[in-house]
């Protein structure tokens, strides 16, 4: 399989280094010479380009996977064969410039990548779109490289997962943080919490998250919620997020008592 990725941050970092461990042959391209060196350094079985015209190469896949913003900007700056299926990496974008290319698609890794983190493929999925069988079958194959799962998804369904995981990994990634923020206030080592958010996530995914929520809000024990409040006193913009999630959490009740 022949891929081409534009692109060298986060995301196209791990692909090409997951593709250049597969069998397929990996072209790169992108605006940042001093990264395309360093991926070549780093990686010295992928061919770097230094044409926008991609028509030579015959490409099965051509992957763009740079900033949202631009992903249609960079769609035309290219020339591809009329083969070539051409995918963005984005939960939310959709390519608008479909009179400069026609065989379109989405490869959307539900995952967080940073340049420093390990990504375990085998447990990313990949959310797959493409106008035709075909291209599937190329997307499908692609993933298979990567031996990851695959789930094929339409835009709609796309938006939804991308609020969902925003709500789930980036909201409680905050969360952290500000937790993590408090106690260093006060001297203490934030990965005394380790072992209960983790148990946290564990138990949401065995039963539905509403049954398992405990907590004073669930509990409306108002006294440990003023009393958190006053803690707040001096961090009016957390406090606002405690009172509506305590909201949040009062109206959607548990599931467990209610039934
Ligand atoms: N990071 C994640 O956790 C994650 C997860 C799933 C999907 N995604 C999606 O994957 C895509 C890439 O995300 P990322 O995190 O890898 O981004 P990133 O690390 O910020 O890298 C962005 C890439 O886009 C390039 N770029 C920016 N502006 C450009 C322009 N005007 N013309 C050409 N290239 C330009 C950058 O080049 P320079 O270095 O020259 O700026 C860089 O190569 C996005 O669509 C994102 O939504 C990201």
């Amino acid at each position: 399989m022949r891929i081409v990725v534009i692109g060298t941050g986060n995301v196209a970092f791990h692909l090409i280094q997951a593709f250049s461990k597969s069998t397929a042959s990996i072209f790169v391209h992108g605006r940042n010479k001093t990264a395309l060196k360093l991926l070549y350094g780093e990686f010295p079985s992928i061919t770097i380009l230094s044409d926008h015209d991609l028509t030579p190469l015959n490409a099965d896949l051509v992957i763009i996977s740079v900033k949202d913003d631009v992903i249609n900007d960079v769609l035309t700056q290219y020339v591809y064969s009329g083969a070539s299926l051409v995918v963005h990496t984005s939960g939310t974008q959709t390519f608008t410039n479909t009179a400069h290319h026609s065989n379109l698609g989405v490869f959307y890794p539900l995952q967080t990548f940073s340049r420093t983190s390990i990504v375990q493929w085998h447990n990313t999925p990949l959310l797959i779109d493409a106008s035709s069988e075909n291209n599937l079958q190329i997307l499908e194959k692609a993933a298979g490289l990567l031996h990851a799962p695959y789930f094929e998804t339409n835009a709609e369904q796309r938006r939804y997962i991308h609020l969902a995981a925003v709500l789930t990994s980036n909201f409680a990634n905050h969360l952290l943080g500000q937790a993590a923020t408090l106690l260093q206030k006060h001297s203490i080592d934030y990965h005394i919490l380790q072992p209960l958010v983790e148990a946290t996530i564990r138990k949401a995914f065995t039963k539905h998250p509403y049954e398992v929520q405990t907590g004073p809000a669930i509990r409306n024990d108002q006294s440990t919620l003023d009393k958190h409040l006053a803690l707040l006193i001096n961090e009016p913009l957390l406090q606002k997020i405690y009172n509506n999630i305590s909201e949040s959490i009062q109206k959607t009740g548990n599931l467990e008592t209610n039934l």
